[in-house]
């Protein structure tokens, strides 16, 4: 089976009814992105950042993976997928898609301050709820954070993520505006000769690489690209 490697951002969960980041009221024209999604901004204000990962937390639950999470899953019919996504959601997780590498971290995932590897489902330590505070505790006692890539710290998935790049038969990128680094610069560890594809309604510029731009939305984007695959691939 050919190796299919598709890079996610936010655009792909935009038609589930999640905000993206940087489009026409998107998540940072309504919050600080220095106070909600940094290292300083967690160390300045940490029951803030409790409370924005919570409504977004409360968000998510209310939403269901769309059209397009859906057709990546049935793509591993005919492909080995891997996925690495930019996103916090569990969207792609809850579509069945069977590897998925988070690049930015888990939303329903929360890890101890003292002990990072320690992580767990939100509702494991809260007894099925969503919501964490500053005096929320795992199981050893210890506070608890967002399992969260602020900006400012190292993304430990980056070099596994790098690795499945090289191995890619076909790279597909969806809904991402490719200014957020490292993660950006996933594509140019594409090997020569093989297929890029990148859909999202409003692409950003990717300079003199070969790629293939399919101008849609995420579900209409993934069902053209699935034709694309079987007839050509
Ligand atoms: P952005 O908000 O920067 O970009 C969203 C992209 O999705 C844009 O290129 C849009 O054109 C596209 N888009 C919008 N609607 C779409 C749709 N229905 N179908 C397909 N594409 C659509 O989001 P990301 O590039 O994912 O990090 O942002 C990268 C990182 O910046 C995030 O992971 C997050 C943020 O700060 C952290 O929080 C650590």
């Amino acid at each position: 089976m050919k190796k299919l490697v598709v890079s996610t951002g936010a655009g792909i969960s935009a038609e589930s009814g999640l905000s993206t980041y940087r489009d026409a009221g998107g998540l940072w024209e309504n919050y600080p992105v220095m106070q909600v999604a940094s290292a300083d901004g967690f160390q300045r204000d940490p029951a803030l950042i409790h409370k924005f990962y919570n409504e977004r937390r409360k968000q998510l639950v209310e939403c269901a993976p769309n059209a397009a999470h859906y057709g990546l899953k049935e793509l591993e019919d005919a492909f080995d997928v891997r996925i690495i996504t930019q996103n916090v959601d569990d969207l792609h997780e809850r579509a069945g898609s069977s590897h998925v590498l988070h690049l930015h971290g888990e939303l329903m995932k929360v890890r101890s301050m003292t002990h990072p590897e320690r992580v767990y489902d939100v509702r494991d330590i809260t007894g099925g709820g969503i919501e964490t505070s500053l005096s929320t505790r795992d199981p050893y006692g210890d506070p608890v954070r967002p399992h969260i890539v602020f900006f400012q710290e190292a993304v430990p998935n980056f070099a596994p993520a790098a690795e499945l790049v090289q191995e890619a038969d076909i790279f597909v990128v969806i809904g991402t505006s490719l200014v957020v680094y490292p993660a950006a610069s996933l594509i140019s560890y594409v090997r020569k000769g093989v297929p890029i594809y990148y859909i999202d309604p409003n692409p950003a510029d990717t300079g003199t690489l070969p790629v293939t731009v399919i101008r849609e939305k995420a579900t209409e984007g993934v069902r053209k690209l699935a034709e694309i695959l079987r007839t050509s691939h």
